[in-house]
């Protein structure tokens, strides 16, 4: 099997047509609150342009979008049909959101285009070598200082979290989620061309929008 196989962050089927309730669901119905709060906590300016990777339903661009204005602009990547077509849906109101369907660890076509990059719950499902391959288009993407934003799990050691975490990374999660919250993010993404960090925290802490600003040169 291929270990690109492993992730579950490709979404198809029932869990797609159903994605947004699911999370709610989960989450004991706290996850409307949680993702307004880390909307407000992107810090986004009116004329931002946005990509956001792996964009899913279209919920997080609806929220965002709400922070622009008509000079501001998001662009979606998505590989799902089905949670392309939700996104188009749900977003038609907002003629300054649109989306692609483009995986986003092929190479892509933006050169310094974007103030931010955000990337909510896509990052930890993949291979270290294909999130490489992701890093690297976030930093031809922005623009130089421009910010990207990694809402994901925190880091932690899964063995030694409390028994539900414990079990969601066991049972639940992809063995890719447990890679990647062993992994020192800072220390990757400062070899990688980026610099200036600064999270917020949730769920416990389990849960980061982690900040960092594109520096002028990579330094790989
Ligand atoms: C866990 S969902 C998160 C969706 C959204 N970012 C959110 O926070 O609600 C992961 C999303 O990434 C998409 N995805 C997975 N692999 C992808 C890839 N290689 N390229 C583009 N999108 C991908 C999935 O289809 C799914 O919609």
């Amino acid at each position: 099997m291929k270990e690109r196989q492993l992730s579950k962050v490709e979404i198809t089927g029932f869990e797609a047509r159903h994605y947004d309730l699911l999370m709610n669901l989960i989450t004991g119905g706290t996850y409307p609150f949680f993702i307004r709060r880390v909307v407000r906590d992107m810090g986004i300016r009116p004329d931002d342009a946005i990509l956001d990777l792996g964009a899913g339903t279209g919920r997080n661009e609806c929220l965002m979008a709400r922070y622009l204005s008509d000079r501001g602009r998001i662009l979606g990547l998505e590989i799902g049909e089905e949670m392309l077509r939700q996104a188009e849906r749900r977003c038609r109101r907002f003629p300054n959101v649109t989306f692609e369907r483009r995986r986003i660890e092929e190479p892509l076509p933006y050169q310094e285009e974007f103030d931010k990059v955000f990337i909510s719950f896509v990052l930890h499902g993949f291979v270290q070598e294909d999130r490489l391959r992701i890093l690297a288009n976030v930093y031809r993407a922005l623009r130089p200082g421009g910010e990207f934003l990694i809402l994901d799990y925190n880091e932690f050691e899964p063995e030694e979290a409390p028994w539900p975490v414990r079990f969601a990374f066991r049972r639940v999660e992809c063995p890719l989620a447990t890679d990647f919250v062993r992994r020192d993010w800072r220390a990757i993404l400062s070899k990688h061309g980026f610099a200036d960090f600064r999270a917020h925290y949730y769920y416990f802490g389990y849960v980061r929008l982690l900040k960092a600003r594109r520096s002028p040169q990579p330094t790989d």
